[in-house]
């Protein structure tokens, strides 16, 4: 902690000093926001307005979505920079980490996108990289780079119990992969849970949900998912959790991209409320993931 006093910048960019300045005021750091453009051809530019050589530490701040090719970019080339100008340790955070779900070669020939991203920050000196809530957590690691995954589950048992405040709540996973958030969340909610079983067309993407015998009946649904993307995965499982006599569906996730007619989807299948942190700012981000990546930051660094 005492190294993180004074000598540490916090560096947002356009888009993050809403979170940075929060991280900053946490951790009595100092914040500096960076000035970035886009030259005629289409390239990045970033530029310290501050020397970040005076910094033991300089932590970037980045949300990378949308945009994540480009906002990736600028997020490395503000990493090199900083040890360019003479910083001692650069981290980076990356509130929603782009390219995650990509973390293996699911076809032949396949490119281990996660793998490459990490590798890049790595290969420019960062230290550590901290994101919010990774697609699969035990994917998100490779050697000499600090891997951290903040986990905003205190939260979203915080927000369930708001919502249903006694009564019959049933917390689901809509397939395999986010079972274990629904556990954690579940297990200090001392509420039941359950998942569905979800597959998706590698190629179409298209995906079916096996319909599964689940006691929903007058109950209170919470879906979890660490992404909604098209709605679709929500909206489906909403469907089938209706036709089992689910009186109410809610969903809590943490990057909601909402793409295309995402929220229509989700809101013809009935499904309210609709809470997202502000990984990616949305009008569902009522979770603030700040204050956890500070918490992070403090006892990790
Ligand atoms: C996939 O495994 C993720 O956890 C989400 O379930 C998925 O990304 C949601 O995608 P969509 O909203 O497009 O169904």
């Amino acid at each position: 902690m005492k190294k993180l006093m004074g000598k540490t910048l916090i560096a947002s960019m356009p888009g993050s000093e809403d979170i940075g300045e929060k991280i900053a005021l946490a951790l009595n750091a100092a914040h500096a926001v960076l000035e970035t453009k886009i030259f005629p051809d289409g390239e990045s530019y970033v530029r310290y307005p501050i020397d970040p050589g005076k910094y033991d530490m300089v932590i970037v701040v980045q949300r990378a979505y949308p945009e994540q090719d480009r906002r990736l970019i600028k997020a490395l080339l503000a990493a090199h920079a900083a040890r360019d100008l003479g910083a001692k340790e650069i981290h980076v955070v990356l509130p929603y980490l782009p390219y995650a779900r990509q973390d293996r070669r699911f076809r032949e020939g396949e490119v281990i996108s996660l793998k490459a991203v990490l590798e890049l920050f790595r290969g420019i000196g960062v230290k550590s990289i901290v994101a919010v809530d990774v697609h699969k957590p035990e994917a998100f690691h490779i050697e000499n780079l600090r891997c951290i995954n903040v986990e905003p589950f205190r939260e979203y048992a915080r927000a369930i119990r708001e919502v249903v405040s006694g009564g019959d709540v049933v917390l689901l996973s809509p397939d395999l992969g986010s079972y274990w958030r629904v556990r954690k969340i579940a297990e200090a909610l001392n509420v039941p849970f359950d998942h569905l079983e979800k597959s998706r067309d590698r190629v179409t993407g298209e995906i079916t949900i096996r319909p599964k015998e689940i006691d929903v009946k007058g109950k209170f649904v919470f879906i979890i998912d660490d992404i909604i993307a098209t709605g679709s995965t929500i909206a489906e499982a909403a469907r089938i959790l209706r036709s089992r006599g689910a009186a109410g569906i809610g969903v809590i996730a943490t990057h909601c991209l909402m793409l295309g007619d995402a929220e229509a989807k989700l809101k013809s299948a009935g499904v309210e409320p609709i809470i997202c942190s502000n990984t990616i700012p949305t009008a569902y981000s009522r979770i603030d993931v700040s204050g956890i990546i500070a918490e992070a930051l403090k006892s990790t660094l």
